[in-house]
């Protein structure tokens, strides 16, 4: 999709196949007040009036009514969207009202439209936050992923999106070009995400990230094999791809357009190609989901791309851990012991429990690069769906402030996440009878434990954790949502 800001003209001059124009404020004062409302009635001689008042746009925020041929006016159609009863909207209203115009101009036959945002105005949300939304909205709906039907779905005709922010005439170009940014790396992190685990591999992982790298000289990329993985000591990610015929990866991002002495934000993300359970194999219903086990790793690729697209100036390090987990007579089997990167010692319970055993290795790499922050994505654990479902990801973190920013940037983003507990008294549930530290916890605060795993291995920096089992693909739409790419990628130009 293409998307420009241009400039407010006459409603008359517009010239566009469809004008999307936000209906808003008291019913009883829209023809009374000098609105666009107004202007668009005498324009279209009491077309526009004549049918709100016979009801025909629902006053329900993001119901839309189409006018087709509208006389008066250049534009082809007008497309009236109801954004409430009040002058200032809601940001959970102004959401809808962009989910619901988005949705209507994909069914259109319209390539280019143009939306008159010029008069709203949103709750405690500056214009950036509205065009923003809009941009993530109509890529929300109009993504497709069809690769694998030999008959593709389709098309939509939609083409080109212009936006009137404002009646100034200094137009917010950057916030356009920081949402189109997020919007490709958003639509790599679903695509990836959504790929069958027979050809998202870790080698694949790692042939796409050295592309990348060709593509975009900002990014350096450097891949390692098991062997270098083994020099380096990484026994506890090594044993989780022991049982499959796929070499495990680590891929290592770097990008430095920052002050060189400005230590770098690391992003660290699970990639987990397909997880069968390994020998405590999963039961088979709904397994197919688990080739969406490098979400984290995904999120990690698309907040890179967001970055190069948009070339701000910041240090960025990601470290990708790809392996796949698999049942086989090399198999690591429960009862196991691995000696870790950090030379911590670890009990293998449960070959399920694999996410944090890629992880931890990942997380000591990370240390040589002196971060200021680390932060890990991972589809980690099932518990985590059961605590807070699909709308927020779970948010650990050792530093408080590191966990408000975040916090802060997913309600910006709409990517929310909810912090959880890292108490002490969840450590004792992963003490091992024989080794330093077991990979499960038993019963009770799955997602906590996972998590106090993780941060036994992260204490020599400020450090986030994100669960994001829940959040990170719809298992009723077996998609992938690109999540949390929005949250991480405002943190990250938050600063
Ligand atoms: N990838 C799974 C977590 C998961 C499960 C995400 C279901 C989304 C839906 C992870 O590797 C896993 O299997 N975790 C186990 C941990 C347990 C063995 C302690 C789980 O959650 O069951
Ligand atoms: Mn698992
Ligand atoms: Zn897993």
């Amino acid at each position: 999709m293409r998307y420009k800001l241009v400039k407010h003209s006459k409603l008359e001059d517009i010239d566009t196949d469809c004008l999307v124009i936000p209906v808003k404020g008291a019913q009883d004062r829209w023809k009374k007040r000098n609105s666009v409302v107004k202007k668009l009635d005498s324009i279209t001689q009491g077309m526009v009036m004549k049918a709100l008042e016979q009801g025909d746009l629902p006053a329900k925020s993001g119901k839309t009514l189409m006018l087709p041929l509208p006389a008066g006016m250049k534009a082809r159609r007008l497309l009236l969207v109801y954004a409430g009863s009040k002058e200032t909207l809601g940001q959970k209203e102004a959401s809808r009202m962009l989910k619901g115009t988005a949705s209507r101009l994909k069914e259109m036959s319209a390539r280019n439209v143009t939306l008159l945002w010029a008069d709203l105005k949103i709750d405690e949300r500056p214009v950036d936050w509205l065009i923003q939304r809009t941009v993530s909205a109509i890529e929300e709906v109009t993504y497709q992923f069809d690769n694998y039907k030999s008959k593709a779905s389709k098309p939509v005709a939609l083409e080109t999106v212009s936006i009137i922010p404002s009646t100034k005439s200094t137009l917010p170009q950057k916030a356009l070009k920081e949402a189109v940014a997020l919007a490709e790396g958003m639509k790599l992190s679903k695509d990836l995400g959504n790929l069958p685990g027979n050809e998202c591999t870790p080698a694949f992982l790692a042939a796409k990230a050295t592309e990348l790298a060709k593509e975009y000289p900002d990014l350096t990329v450097k891949v390692m094999n098991e062997s270098e993985m083994k020099k380096l000591g990484m026994g506890s990610l090594l044993s989780v791809a022991a049982g499959s015929q796929e070499p495990a990866r680590l891929i290592v991002f770097e990008y430095r357009k920052g002050k060189k002495t400005a230590r770098p934000t690391i992003l660290v993300g699970k990639g987990i190609t397909f997880d069968s359970g390994g020998i405590s194999l999963k039961p088979g219903a709904r397994m197919d989901e688990m080739k969406f086990d490098m979400c984290g790793a995904a999120t990690v690729f698309g907040v890179f791309l967001a970055v190069l697209k948009l070339k701000p100036s910041m240090n960025l390090v990601g470290i990708v851990a790809a392996s796949e987990n698999m049942p086989d007579g090399k198999a690591t089997k429960p009862g196991d012991v691995v000696t870790s990167m950090s030379g911590k010692t670890i009990e293998i319970l449960n070959t399920d429990a694999e996410g944090r055993l890629v992880l931890c290795d990942a997380l000591t790499y990370a240390r040589r690069f002196n971060p200021e922050y680390v932060i890990d994505v991972a589809t980690l654990t099932g518990a985590c769906v059961v605590a807070l479902g699909a709308h927020a990801s779970g948010l650990y973190a050792n530093d408080d402030e590191l966990a408000d920013k975040l916090l802060a940037a997913g309600e910006y983003s709409n990517d929310k996440a909810w912090r959880m507990p890292l108490w002490d008294e969840y450590q004792q549930q992963i003490d091992s009878k024989v080794a330093d530290v077991a990979n499960v916890g038993g019963a009770g605060a799955g997602s906590v434990t996972a998590a106090c795993f993780l941060e036994r291995f992260a204490k020599d920096f400020r450090w986030a954790h994100m669960d994001i089992a829940g959040s990170a693909w719809s298992s009723t739409r077996k998609r992938s949502t690109g999540r949390p790419v929005g949250l991480l990628y405002q943190f990250l130009l938050n600063g």
